[in-house]
């Protein structure tokens, strides 16, 4: 893709994000009331007059939402910025059974749909997966008997990658590293091939920034959690991304991550209850602290969705250190509201869900412009369906010179 349709689609986005930071920024769960729902009272209350069925109904394609303005309006804009083509695909020959072996469905769905999406003009030499797990997807690249490195930091994946390896005939390095480890550049060489699939923030930026300055012949990235990050604001890469002067928080950078689409019904209704009983004990907080102020939360072991909702709000105010709920307190009607709550949140949430995809598309063309900078060819696309999985964009990288004609 040449670099200047990167960066004039990177520059689109960028607008867009920018304009609208107002209704994308705060969370509807932890800060409400939100500033827009003044500005934009209609919308706020049509949607907060709707109930959680239908926000959940609502959620895949709120585009489709006949919502008051500027709702349609911004769910175009943001379907017409974020139209990512398929990544062209590869004839591979039927892959051996053997091999799914030890995996889980649906993550050998997405090994195989990122194999099948990595088209090179170069042969490629050695295979490196960086933050192999296992090096399922390693092995099945290197199949045909190229070399494969993993790196891995978890010894006991390291091992059991090694053993899984030998046992199907694969030639491959487990090596245990970990890469945001100044050691690490050791372990890339000019020609490898680096794959990642699914490694989080810090560790695929990590990759990016590494093979760019070893000089690896190719690269494919398909991130994920763009919010473990170890700084608390986001370092963009790109020249256009630095010049941008979009600041994005950690909170900001979770925001692509807040999509559901695989999760299954036990668990989203176990994440319901919690959400409800939370929003309820945010609203008796307020009531017991006089202060009309959101107050975090720890996380919780899931055994405290089995104590009587009572005694749950009971025992986190005393977890948060603050006055005990009055005795007189309506428990039935106090649920009763976190019900009410969480389905006015949820249906809030589906106006800062269509900012989504493109704040996702907006970070993967900062890494895509950046590879353009170092020197590399770089494709953008999706390689499989969002319900296999929501991460499903991935960026495949030649450097110039060995390969094609460049980003621009
Ligand atoms: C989400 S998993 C992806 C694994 C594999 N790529 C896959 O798709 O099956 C991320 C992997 O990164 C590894 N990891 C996390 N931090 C790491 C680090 N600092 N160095 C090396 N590996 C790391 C984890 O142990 C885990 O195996």
């Amino acid at each position: 893709m040449p670099a200047k349709d990167l960066t004039e689609h990177f520059e689109a986005l960028n607008r867009f994000l920018s304009e609208h930071q107002a209704l994308w920024r705060p969370r509807p769960f932890s800060d409400r009331p939100m500033a827009w729902e003044q500005t934009h009272g209609q919308l706020a209350t049509w949607l907060k007059s709707r109930s959680l069925a239908q926000a959940e109904q609502a959620q895949a394609e709120p585009h489709k939402l006949n919502a008051p303005e500027p709702f349609a309006s911004l769910a175009e804009q943001a379907q017409a910025l974020c139209q990512i083509a398929p990544l062209p695909l590869i004839n591979s020959p039927q892959l051996p059974n053997r091999l799914s072996n030890d995996i889980p469905g649906r993550k050998w769905l997405q090994i195989q749909a990122f194999a099948s999406s990595l088209s090179f003009e170069q042969p490629t030499k050695h295979w490196l997966d960086w933050c192999s797990g296992k090096g399922h997807l390693g092995r099945l690249l290197a199949r045909q008997g190229q070399p494969l490195s993993c790196l891995e930091h978890d010894p006991e994946l390291v091992d059991k990658g090694a053993k899984l390896s030998q046992k199907l005939g694969i030639n491959a390095q487990h090596i245990e590293q970990d890469v945001l480890a100044p050691s690490a550049i050791k372990q890339l060489k000019t020609e490898h091939t680096a794959v990642a699939l699914h490694a989080c923030g810090d560790l695929h930026v990590r990759l990016i920034q590494l093979a760019s300055e070893v000089g690896c012949q190719q690269l494919a990235i398909a991130p994920c959690c763009y919010n473990r990050i170890s700084t608390q604001h986001y370092k963009p890469l790109s020249q256009p991304a630095k010049a941008a002067g979009l600041e994005l928080s950690i909170q900001d950078l979770g925001l692509p991550l807040s999509e559901t689409v695989t999760a299954g019904a036990r668990v989203q209704k176990q994440r319901d209850i919690s959400m409800a009983r939370r929003l309820a004990f945010d609203s008796l907080q307020r009531e017991i602290r006089g202060l009309d102020e959101y107050l975090p939360t720890p996380s919780l072991a899931s055994s405290w969705l089995n104590k009587p909702f009572a005694e749950f709000c009971i025992d986190l105010a005393a977890l948060k250190q603050i006055p005990p709920p009055p005795a007189s307190t309506d428990w039935l009607k106090l649920e009763a509201k976190g019900w009410e709550l969480l389905a006015q949140v949820r249906n809030l949430e589906l106006l800062r869900g269509l900012f989504r995809r493109p704040l996702e598309v907006w970070l993967l063309l900062d890494r895509a412009l950046y590879l353009c900078e170092q020197g590399y060819a770089v494709q953008l696309g999706t390689f499989c369906s969002r319900e296999l999985t929501p991460r499903n964009l991935m960026l495949v990288a030649e450097r110039i010179g060995s390969a094609r004609q460049g980003c621009g």
